[in-house]
């Protein structure tokens, strides 16, 4: 099967999304890795219960962003990954990342990108007073969320929202989209020919 390796940095409920999914061998893709920024994170319960190996690569333990990122790509490198995905990674990936990743590294955000790309996709929408957002799976490049889009799905925004119950309703979308593009990947590859990526 297509090998993941997924980079988080919280929760993990997009991994706990992959992890559902790649159980059923017709899916395609088998997650064999997940690498966190953080210590004690949830994402990290979930990959050792469903007997993921897992690896922590913290940017405090290293002196620069440079050395972090070249310690974060031999802890990928290490899972031979396919794929890498990003499920709530909340760092930027560098250069000597992007050098053996690159292409085929994706991400999940919470945002109908280009719109409210960053850390705070969700407030930003809100503050903004948009009536619809949703989530974008897009390929990594070295900007932020600024990468080809692959697959996007919208959401309402309703009037009493909060940035915690616009997430919520989010996620479930975002869980799906990112656990279908992700199979068709393993499935059928990706290709970027300029802005434009294609799956399958
Ligand atoms: C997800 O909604 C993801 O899109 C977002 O963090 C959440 C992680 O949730 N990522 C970003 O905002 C990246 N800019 P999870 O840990 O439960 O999967």
């Amino acid at each position: 099967a297509h090998r993941l390796v997924v980079l988080v940095s919280g929760t993990g409920s997009n991994l706990a999304a992959l992890l559902a999914a790649h159980t059923d061998p017709a899916y395609g893709a088998r997650v064999v890795g997940v690498v966190s920024d953080r210590p004690g994170v949830g994402a990290l319960d979930l990959a050792r219960e469903a007997g993921v190996p897992t690896a922590v690569v913290a940017l405090r333990d290293f002196p620069d962003r440079a050395t972090w990122d070249r310690a974060l790509t031999e802890a990928v490198r290490v899972f031979s990954p396919d794929t890498v995905v990003l499920a709530g990674f909340m760092k930027l990936v560098g250069a000597a990342f992007l050098g053996a990743f690159g292409g085929r590294t994706v991400n999940t955000h919470p945002a109908l990108l280009p719109s409210f790309p960053g850390a705070h996709g969700v407030r930003d929408a809100l503050a903004y007073g948009v009536k619809v957002s949703g989530c974008s799976v897009i390929v990594v490049d070295e900007g932020v969320d600024a990468g080809p889009i692959i697959a996007q799905d919208v959401v309402a925004v309703l009037d009493d929202d909060t940035e915690e119950t616009l997430h919520e309703r989010i996620k479930v979308v975002e869980r799906r989209l990112l656990v279908d593009v992700v199979g068709r990947i393993a499935r059928g590859g990706l290709r970027v020919e300029g802005r434009r990526a294609v799956v399958g």
